[in-house]
């Protein structure tokens, strides 16, 4: 069993698919062992996502993502980072296939719902920076 750490985003959270996404893990078989709903500080937004600062949309996704309340959470499963990601579907919701949350539920990249740590090492780090 590992750890994974995932967050509806504001978008999701205002379209009111918070339960819809909660269900799809638990169906799959992950626990939630953590999980709130919390306004995110402009500087935690920034170290969230420091690895991308220097990338053109860095500004639109720290403003998109203190925007409103996001529903974060501690999923435990087998493989959970891998397996949340199956899930969770390709960034660009274009290319997100059927069947995923991003394939069902979104339409564009800049509010694609849903972040979902891309490894282990990311997943530990996230979980310390949201529920220390
Ligand atoms: S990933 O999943 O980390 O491999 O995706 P990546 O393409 O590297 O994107 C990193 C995060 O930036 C978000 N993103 C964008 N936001 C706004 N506008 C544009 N154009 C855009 N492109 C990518 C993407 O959703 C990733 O955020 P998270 O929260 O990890 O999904």
């Amino acid at each position: 069993m590992s750890r994974t750490f995932v967050m509806v985003k504001p978008d999701g959270v205002e379209r009111g698919l918070i339960g819809e996404i909660v269900a799809r893990f638990e169906c799959k078989g992950f626990k939630i062992k953590e999980a709130k709903l919390m306004q995110i500080e402009r500087s935690l937004a920034e170290t969230h996502y420091g690895e991308h600062k220097e990338r053109p949309f860095f500004g639109d996704l720290v403003d998109f993502i203190t925007s409103g309340p996001v529903f974060a959470m501690v999923l435990e499963g087998k493989d959970a980072v891998k397996n949340a990601r199956s899930l969770i579907g390709k960034t660009n919701p274009a290319d997100a296939e059927p069947g995923t949350i991003r394939g069902d539920l979104a339409m564009d990249v800049s509010s694609n719902i849903i972040h979902g740590s891309d490894s282990d090492e990311s997943a530990e780090r996230e979980i310390k920076l949201f529920f220390q």
